[in-house]
């Protein structure tokens, strides 16, 4: 049925973690920090970082592969892979690609799209687009991150932030009343310089003085990030939740984007939501940007915290500035 409007929702999920782990006592032997800072400002007690021979687009690949499994579908039913990465393998081709060479999606376009730690959301956001109109029955959706290469290591300000990792979801079709209900997204590009990596695009070419002033690597303006995030966090799902028709009481879990867990507690208070109907794992894997909301969702799925039929709330806040959230009723219903 070209064109037409169906509902759309996540069919399956899959995750890739480095085997590698890098803790906040294994970083006060690289940076002037402490376990005790580390873990009272942000909640954050070890991160994954990949090997040296992984890229993102591994990780993507391997989040994808276990995510088709789980929706019990072949690659080739793919129409189209996105990939939201502030971490490419490279500036082109995009990562999406990659990707969709690796795991064979013959059938598949792909592109990457870039909105910060909201990528996945905003790429969840764009999927569900294809297959509600009907122009493809099956989207791949990936935020994968390796942010340890574009982190200062001799930065304590942000190296102890941040870690690699990938998930990915299957949207497809899923019965009426079920899937995506609403979606907010958002951006204030005038916040862009208070989180972004200035060179090697357009405005600042690769060359000897970029790299001489650490111009490759993310810089960060943490209080003014931090404040924008809790607005972000606890407004977005209001304005998701009324095109659903639905109120923040509705709401039977969260699964926010894991950068600091003074970030989330804050939003959970505005939102008036008791902290056992969030997801919370960067204790375990510190902030992986794009990656973060797929595998908090992942992970509450596995661990039976979303069942079938809740309404989901997943929010995200990121570089551009951007922000977005999504409210889903979780499960496939009659198809
Ligand atoms: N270890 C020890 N001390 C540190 C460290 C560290 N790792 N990092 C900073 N400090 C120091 C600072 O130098 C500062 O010292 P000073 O007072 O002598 O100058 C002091 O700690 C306090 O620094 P603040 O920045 O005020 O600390 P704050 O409580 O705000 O926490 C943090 C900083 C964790 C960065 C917080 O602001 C935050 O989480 N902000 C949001 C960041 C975020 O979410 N980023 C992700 C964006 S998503 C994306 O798209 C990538």
């Amino acid at each position: 049925m070209p064109y037409g409007i169906r509902p759309v929702g996540i069919r399956g999920t899959g995750i890739s973690l480095p085997k590698r782990v890098l803790t906040n006592r294994d970083l006060e032997k690289i940076v002037d920090t402490s376990d005790e800072w580390i873990t009272s400002r942000t909640g954050i007690k070890s991160r994954r970082i990949a090997d040296d021979d992984v890229t993102t687009s591994m990780l993507a690949s391997e989040a994808a592969e276990r995510a088709l499994r789980d929706a019990g579908i072949g690659a080739d039913k793919i129409g189209l892979t996105i990939v939201a990465t502030i971490t490419p393998d490279m500036m082109f081709p995009a990562t999406a690609c990659l990707v969709q060479d690796r795991i064979g999606a013959k059938n598949s376009a792909a592109y990457d799209l870039e909105a910060g730690c909201t990528g996945f959301i905003y790429a969840l956001a764009t999927g569900a687009q294809f297959v509600s109109s009907g122009i493809y029955d099956h989207v791949l959706v990936i935020g994968a991150e390796t942010v340890s290469r574009i982190m200062d290591w001799e930065d304590r300000n942000t190296c102890v932030l941040f870690g690699d990792a990938a998930g990915a979801a299957v949207l497809g079709p899923v019965g009426e009343d079920y899937g995506v209900l609403g979606i907010d997204l958002g951006s204030d590009g005038g916040g862009g310089n208070l989180l972004d990596l200035p060179a090697g695009g357009s405005l600042h070419p690769a060359d000897e003085g970029t790299v001489a002033n650490k111009m490759h690597y993310l810089r960060m303006q943490g209080n003014e990030v931090f404040k924008f995030a809790v607005r972000t966090m606890s407004e977005s799902p209001l304005r998701a939740l009324d095109i659903a028709g639905l109120d923040k009481k509705d709401i039977d879990y969260i699964v926010p984007h894991q950068a600091n867990e003074r970030i989330i507690q804050a939003a959970l208070r505005r939102l008036q939501l008791s902290g056992d109907k969030a997801y919370i794992n960067l204790d375990r894997y510190g902030n992986t940007s794009a990656a973060s909301v797929p595998i908090a969702l992942h992970e509450a799925k596995e661990e039976g915290k979303v069942k079938d039929g809740d309404i989901v709330v997943l929010v995200a806040f990121g570089a551009g500035l951007t922000w977005g959230s999504v409210v889903l009723r979780w499960g496939r219903g009659e198809t």
